[in-house]
């Protein structure tokens, strides 16, 4: 139930009823005090200067023809032009009941669309870092949030799994197997991945074997292509375990590396230059863009292959985009980078576009995120200044979880208390970062993020217990339940229907700017009002009927902060 669509249209139609042409903008939005009631209409003022009438004469015409009877107890117009809506009692009351036993709350896009998310996306004999940590995590719960809604998602974890680095990488493992290296040796990919460059860079004759096997791997060498496999399997397996461990629902089956375009970018190149968008420059091939300057204002030059035949990270994702549209038959494509990779995708898809590659109606959009800073306000960093790996990262995590579970819960099992941890630890990780606004810079504050109080994991965690633990207290089963009718008489048991049917305006808003924060606000408010709702109106000591009308208010809360705690893939427990 989308509250703000269904009056959107209303008064839409109302404001065509009323001499209003081409989609007339009603700008409904949730009001932000109660004396403007529920919603409020603020698209009258400018549609009315459109037609040339005055704002309150016209708001009054849309008044008398719009159809909102049964759903609003009262309209009115205030200000300039405004209109306010104050929902109908009963009718929140009908539709907390039907979202109690519909699927999904009843909640469904009614244009399902394929999207693809490109995100995670580490790099092959690398160890993953808290910079992919971000993309990870937020690609995730808007992955989670599209495919809720009823879209079509595919995962494509674009792992740089491919580049001229393969020859030395290929070399290197070579040398490791043939001194037989332990699993262990392998496992530090960051290890390795030095160690490969100190022999490249210091012994001629690895380096030389390095460079032939760039070639061969090029042409598709079978020795060079099962090593190459052994690298990415390798990398892949223990980021599957940094996955598993963040509750995040990617799995080998998603990885779409950059390997997967490489075939086709000698065709995409050969397109470009007949098409006359690619020019040779000094043996390269370059695209000049009108529309990004180079520092001296001239139109700046984005090479799409090297003077010796390689391809680059452009060409690369000017395949992918072609590919997500053509092969994949996506409507949108998500691309989840930091802020620094702007310019290059925006140059990338800018190519795809002029080429004709994919129309208009196809979106290519940057879920761009700021960075992760250290509490002094620069990259966060471990205390020697090396670059923080996630998997310490969740390790220190479950570290400072357990003081704070062991301060505070006493009652719980061994086996209970190790399970709110983990869930406390990785929660806390995931929601700090998703509840900020992903475009900024984010500060990395264990103490904040680990605390119960404010927006955090733990707070909204165990604000699912305790409304667990009101249906641990009564043995009132649900068909008696749901033999009774809600009844909203109080203005905090009205407050929380309606925000409990804002639930999909929430969701909506993550699945269209790919924004997760707006559902954590939601849900800390949801949280707070159930709260204040708890305070005023007594449940179980409550007279049966209001008791059971309650008790279902209580039901849908506990429902959606569980559905919406995992929309962002942060598990909820029984008790702390
Ligand atoms: N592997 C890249 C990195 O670590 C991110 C890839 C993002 N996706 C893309 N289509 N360019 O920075």
């Amino acid at each position: 139930m989308n509250i703000q669509t269904l009056l959107s249209d209303k008064i839409q139609h109302a404001m065509i009823l009323a001499g209003a042409e081409n989609n007339p903008e009603p700008a409904v939005r949730q009001s932000g005090k109660p004396q403007f009631g529920d919603y409020q209409a603020n698209g009258i003022m400018g549609v009315a200067k459109k037609l040339g009438l005055n704002p309150r004469e016209f708001a009054q015409k849309v008044l008398e023809r719009v159809e909102l009877n049964g759903i609003a107890e009262k309209l009115e117009i205030a200000g300039p032009g405004f209109i306010n809506i104050f929902l109908a009692k009963e009718w929140l009351a009908d539709n907390v009941e039907k979202a109690l036993s519909a699927v999904n709350f009843g909640i469904k896009t009614n244009n399902p669309q394929t999207v693809v998310l490109d995100y995670s996306s580490p790099n092959v004999a690398k160890e993953m870092h808290v910079g992919h940590l971000r993309s990870t995590i937020i690609g995730d719960a808007v992955a989670r949030a599209l495919e809720f809604m009823g879209n079509k998602v595919i995962r494509a974890n674009h792992v740089g799994d491919w580049g001229t680095q393969f020859g030395m990488l290929i070399a290197y493992l070579e040398k490791m197997e043939n001194e037989q290296a332990s699993e262990m040796e392998l496992s530090d990919l960051e290890a390795f991945y030095r160690a490969a460059k100190e022999n490249y860079d210091s012994d001629e004759v690895f380096a030389e074997k390095a460079r032939q096997y760039v070639v061969k791997l090029q042409s598709g060498d079978h020795y060079c292509l099962t090593m190459w496999k052994k690298l990415v399997d390798m990398t892949m397996s223990q980021n599957q375990l940094n996955y598993n461990r963040l509750n995040v629902t990617l799995s080998e089956q998603d990885v779409m590396g950059e390997s997967l375009y490489n075939p086709m970018l000698p065709e995409i190149v050969a397109d470009l230059k007949a098409k006359g968008l690619a020019v040779e420059d000094d043996g390269a091939l370059v695209v000049y863009l009108d529309e990004f300057k180079n520092k001296d204002g001239e139109p700046m030059g984005v090479i799409v292959q090297k003077k010796d035949g390689g391809f680059l990270y452009t060409t690369t994702d000017i395949a992918a985009a072609k590919y997500r549209y053509e092969t994949l038959q996506a409507d949108r494509a998500l691309v989840f980078t930091d802020t620094r990779q702007s310019q290059h995708l925006q140059q990338a898809w800018l190519i795809t576009r002029k080429a004709g590659y994919v129309p208009d109606s196809f979106s290519l959009e940057h879920e761009n995120f700021g960075m992760m800073l250290g509490k002094d306000g620069k990259p966060f960093k471990t205390r020697s200044g090396g670059t923080v790996k996630l998997a310490d990262l969740l390790d220190e995590a479950v570290e400072r979880a357990s003081k704070l579970i062991n301060e505070k819960s006493t009652a719980l099992s061994e086996q209970e208390k190790a399970a709110v941890i983990e869930a406390v630890a990785i929660g806390s990780v995931k929601y700090a970062d998703l509840s900020k606004n992903r475009t900024t810079d984010y500060v990395f504050d264990w103490n904040n993020m680990l605390s119960f109080e404010g927006n955090t994991a733990p707070y909204m965690q165990y604000a699912y217990t305790r409304i667990r633990s009101i249906f641990n207290k009564t043995d009132t089963d649900s068909t008696a339940l749901a033999n009774v009718h809600i009844v909203l008489t109080e203005d905090k048991e009205r407050a929380l229907a309606i925000k409990l049917l804002q639930f999909e305006e929430a969701v909506q808003i993550v699945t269209k700017d790919g924004t997760p924060h707006v559902l954590c606000a939601y849900l800390y408010e949801l949280a707070g009002i159930f709260s204040s709702f708890y305070e005023h109106c007594p449940i179980l000591n409550a007279p049966q009927e209001i008791k059971f009308s309650r008790l279902k208010l209580a039901q849908l809360t506990e429902r959606i902060l569980k559905q919406g705690l995992d929309l962002l893939g942060i598990k909820t427990v029984e008790k702390m």
